[in-house]
């Protein structure tokens, strides 16, 4: 499946298949006046991290903004696998010194693009790259360029993958109906707060069979993290059960390109459209906007 044809189903024009050769360079679709990073994570594992993160890219796409999605789930990076394309190199290639950040993005459409993170991630969250090294500018001049950074995460807790949550600006936490996720939902949302207590965290319920899952799930982890961690989390959508999904994967096409109309679909194009009006991180203050995920992920071990 992972052949030039599914890779080709990923555009919705030859000119747009072009562009994975030939690289966007201009920032002219760009919307916002800052960069929205998004970290989008769970704890467990299995809970459709990966699928949320791809086909939000899209929507957010569709609605007319400038997207990069980071695969940085160094153990199984997989938004590839969901896209029926085979990335040759990644950002590893990129901290090296021996790719452009334009020859390892992936167009998925014509203003949204994939960026693999592979040995990438951990190297520049590890190796405490010098702030204004080449290296960071052009990773800071890409995010400037885009209005959406969505990061794909690990499932756990494990350092690096703190270190993306806490760069991040927004996290989305995925939990479903299963008390497991809830409980392991709860103790991402923990840590996070341990080490950035003010982060915006927004939460999307999977894996919804009844209208009432998602409330539930919803109040279940608002009313520990009220309790507890004194933090208030934020509702941003739902996505029932869809057998859609699962034959999406298998098909390689993600599925609001396989089903547009099937329910999972459409919840995730409303999660979309959720996030663009809300204006979470319009509260920041300017200084904080303008920090950079790359930054602060960098920061986080200087
Ligand atoms: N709403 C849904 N309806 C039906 N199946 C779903 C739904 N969400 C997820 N799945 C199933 O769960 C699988 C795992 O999803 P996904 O790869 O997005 O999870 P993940 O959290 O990224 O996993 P990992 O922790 O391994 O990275 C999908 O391949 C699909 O079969
Ligand atoms: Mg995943």
């Amino acid at each position: 499946m992972n052949d030039q044809a599914s890779t080709l189903r990923l555009v919705t024009s030859n000119d747009q298949a072009d562009r994975a050769t030939s690289p966007q360079t201009s920032n002219q679709m760009k919307t916002r006046s800052y960069t929205q990073s998004i970290a989008i994570s769970g704890g467990k594992g299995g809970i459709g991290k990966s699928n949320l993160s791809v086909n939000l890219a899209i929507e957010l796409g569709a609605l007319g903004k400038e997207v990069a999605l980071l695969d940085a789930d160094l153990g199984l990076a997989n938004a590839d696998l969901l896209c029926g394309v085979t990335p040759k190199h990644h950002l590893g290639h990129v901290v090296a010194g021996w790719k452009e950040l334009d020859e390892i993005s992936i167009y998925l459409s014509s203003n949204v693009r994939l960026l693999p993170g592979g040995s990438g991630v951990s190297k520049l969250a590890n190796l405490s790259v010098d702030n204004g090294s080449d290296l960071l500018e052009k990773l800071k001049d890409l995010e400037e360029s885009i209005d959406y950074l969505l990061i794909d995460t690990a499932a756990g807790v494990a350092d690096n993958v703190m270190g993306m949550l806490s760069a991040a600006g927004d996290v989305i936490i995925i939990a479903t109906p299963e008390p497991t996720s809830i409980v392991d939902a709860y103790a991402t949302i923990k840590v996070i707060l341990q080490k950035a207590e003010s982060k915006p965290i927004h939460i999307v319920v999977n894996n919804v069979v009844g209208v009432g899952d998602a409330e539930q799930v919803f109040e279940q982890i608002d009313q520990v993290v009220r309790k507890f961690l004194n933090h208030r989390v934020k509702f941003l959508g739902m996505i029932p059960t869809d057998p859609n999904l699962p034959e999406a994967v298998r098909e390689q096409t993600p599925i609001v390109r396989y089903a547009p109309q099937s329910p999972a679909s459409r919840a995730i194009r409303l999660i979309a459209k959720q996030l663009h009006s809300q204006e979470s991180t319009e509260l920041l203050t300017p200084s904080e906007k303008a920090k950079s995920f790359w930054n602060r992920l960098n920061q986080n071990h200087n």
